[in-house]
């Protein structure tokens, strides 16, 4: 029977990290997957954590279960991060939330909770998206279909294209947004564009459904938190999906959050629904990132630590950026690359051709997604000029 099954394509962004640890060429650049990487290639465990897990160590004194929906203190302390302490207590009685298995859990459940809701929806995404968000709505086979984001001519927001699109979106149907940090883009709202797209969601009656993976990677904790918060606070019922992956630097752990806001009469039917989806996909979310998060969050010492660290690699990406930026400039003597430095997150968007994504790789080593995406958190001082060098060559030959 097990021979009826259809092989499978690979992943793209998951594929490219296997082809790079393949490839023998002692200066290659892997900027593929979004990992954050110092300076020396490696992804190290955040001192808070590291200490947060020794406590746990010391102190955690049984396994058992917590709630289908994860540990109370977690959800409570990471609401708190992302809709800041004032919003999260004001929103508490229409509030629930589960603990998710990553990020993309987080996704998975608020598509399942939101097909659940209304079996007729259909999913609006921003084009481009995650690819992985395609994936998920298509195992779960809820019709989907894109919204105009990207302006490939100025690597900006095509806002008006967006608000367009986002007018025509009927009643009942799903509009996934990025919180901040768009992948695969770097292009984002500026907050008073933010302010347009919340009212058109209102008049629309659509539900929002925020992906909240890179909070802090951007203009800060506080700022990347921008959309989310003023989404939550303007309309009646929205989702939001965070992971704690990239701003932990917990990735294996799959530590993320849906939280859903809903009438507070509705409040406990949707925490039932959240808790009846874990038990037919999981039983109980993972715990052990979780508490870490709720460890460093639930003590001042912890959490100032860890947000010095995260700001420091934030800033490390915006002077990454800056020197790509400037880089290009100088070597293709234009200013084409300057979005560069404009854009924020992990992430931008070269804007060379697939055929020259290939190039790069093949000749110079430097890996990327075909639709030249780099993970600027990928490169460091050293690697910037490679890169530059590389992409002012493969565009004059062309
Ligand atoms: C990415 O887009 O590279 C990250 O979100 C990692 C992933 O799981 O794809």
């Amino acid at each position: 029977m097990l021979e009826q099954l259809s092989p499978q394509p690979a992943d793209k962004i998951l594929a490219l990290t296997a082809a790079f640890r393949a490839d023998p060429r002692e200066n290659k650049i892997d900027l593929g997957v979004g990992v954050y990487r110092n300076a020396q290639g490696l992804t190290p465990i955040k001192r808070a954590v590291k200490a947060a897990e020794r406590r746990i160590l010391d102190t955690q004194d049984t396994k058992v279960y917590t709630e289908l929906t994860g540990d109370p203190a977690f959800r409570r302390e990471l609401t708190g991060l992302i809709l800041g302490a004032e919003l999260a207590q004001e929103l508490e009685p229409q509030l629930a939330s589960s603990a998710s298995v990553g990020g993309t859990g987080a996704v998975r459940l608020a598509l399942e909770l939101a097909r659940a809701a209304n079996p007729q929806l259909t999913v609006h995404y921003s084009d481009p998206t995650w690819p992985n968000h395609i994936t998920i709505l298509e195992a779960l086979e809820i019709p989907h279909r894109s919204y105009r984001y990207f302006d490939a001519a100025s690597s900006e927001v095509d806002l008006t294209g967006m608000l367009e699109d986002l007018a025509q979106v009927k009643a009942g149907d799903v509009v996934l947004l990025h919180g901040c940090c768009h992948n695969p883009t770097g292009a984002n709202p500026t907050p008073q564009q933010w302010q347009q797209i919340a009212g058109v969601l209102a008049q629309t009656g659509a539900l929002p459904l925020v992906d909240l993976a890179y909070q802090g990677f951007g203009d800060g904790l506080e700022a990347d938190a921008f959309a989310t918060r003023l989404l939550a606070r303007e309309l009646p019922e929205v989702l939001i999906a965070a992971s704690c992956s990239k701003n932990f630097a917990i990735y294996r752990e799959r530590t993320g959050l849906l939280i859903a806001k809903s009438r507070a009469e509705g409040r406990a039917t949707v925490q039932a629904n959240m808790a009846a989806l874990n038990r037919q996909n999981f039983s109980f979310p993972p715990d052990h990132g979780a508490r870490v998060v709720s460890t460093i969050l639930e003590d001042a010492e912890l959490c100032a630590d860890w947000q010095s660290e995260l700001e420091d690699v934030r800033l490390s990406m915006l002077e990454l950026r800056e020197q790509l930026a400037a880089e290009l400039r100088e070597r293709t003597g234009s200013d084409r690359f300057d979005f560069i430095a404009r854009h924020r997150g992990m992430f931008s968007r070269l804007g060379v051709t697939p055929q020259q994504v290939d190039q790069l790789r093949e000749e110079y080593g430097i890996y990327m997604t075909a639709d030249s995406r780099v993970n600027i958190a990928g490169l460091n001082s050293q690697t910037v000029p490679l890169l530059a060098d590389a992409v002012a060559e493969v565009i004059a030959e062309s």
